[in-house]
């Protein structure tokens, strides 16, 4: 039986094994290959995608476990016509990526982060990113584009 769940505010069904890794539904049989696998062991967060608005690492989560549930993937980010979501053009604007490996994961990190602690400093940012890992730009710009992020969201 496939699995149905909404991505992306379209009700889809994958037809998967139910224990199917939710980050292998995504790139492999719905082809959203913005979420990235950089460990598969939930360490590195590049998997971040956000389960009914709450950022989870997609790597640690099964296709069952979302049944009926609705998930963003960054490629649901942006707005219908192309605009970037605040966060990504944050990142943009503040340099906040090298390779960009880790940024699909990083800004569902920053996104959940800014809902749920809207007023958060740059220590409660590092705190809340550690998750997160980034092996090109030393967070620095990461947590600017954070609290840039962070203000045009309000
Ligand atoms: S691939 Fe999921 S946390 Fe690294
Ligand atoms: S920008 Fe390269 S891993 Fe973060």
């Amino acid at each position: 039986m496939p699995v149905e769940l909404k991505v992306n505010g379209r009700s889809v069904a994958v037809d998967a094994a139910p224990n199917t890794l939710l980050v292998h539904a995504l790139r492999e049989h719905l082809r959203l290959t913005g979420t990235h696998v950089g460990c598969d062991t939930a360490q590195c967060g590049a998997c971040t995608v956000h389960v009914d608005g709450k950022a989870v690492k997609s790597c640690n989560v099964l296709l069952a476990q979302v049944a009926g549930r609705s998930v963003t993937t960054i490629e649901g980010m942006a707005a219908a016509d192309g605009t970037m979501h605040p966060m990504q053009a944050a990142f943009k604007e503040c340099h906040g990526l090298q390779c960009g490996f880790c940024t699909p994961g990083m800004v569902m990190s920053a996104v959940d982060l800014c809902q749920r602690h809207p007023g958060a400093n740059e220590a409660q940012i590092r705190e809340q990113l550690e998750g997160n890992l980034c092996r090109c730009t030393g967070y620095h710009n990461i947590v600017k584009a954070v609290q840039q992020g962070a203000a045009a969201m309000k």
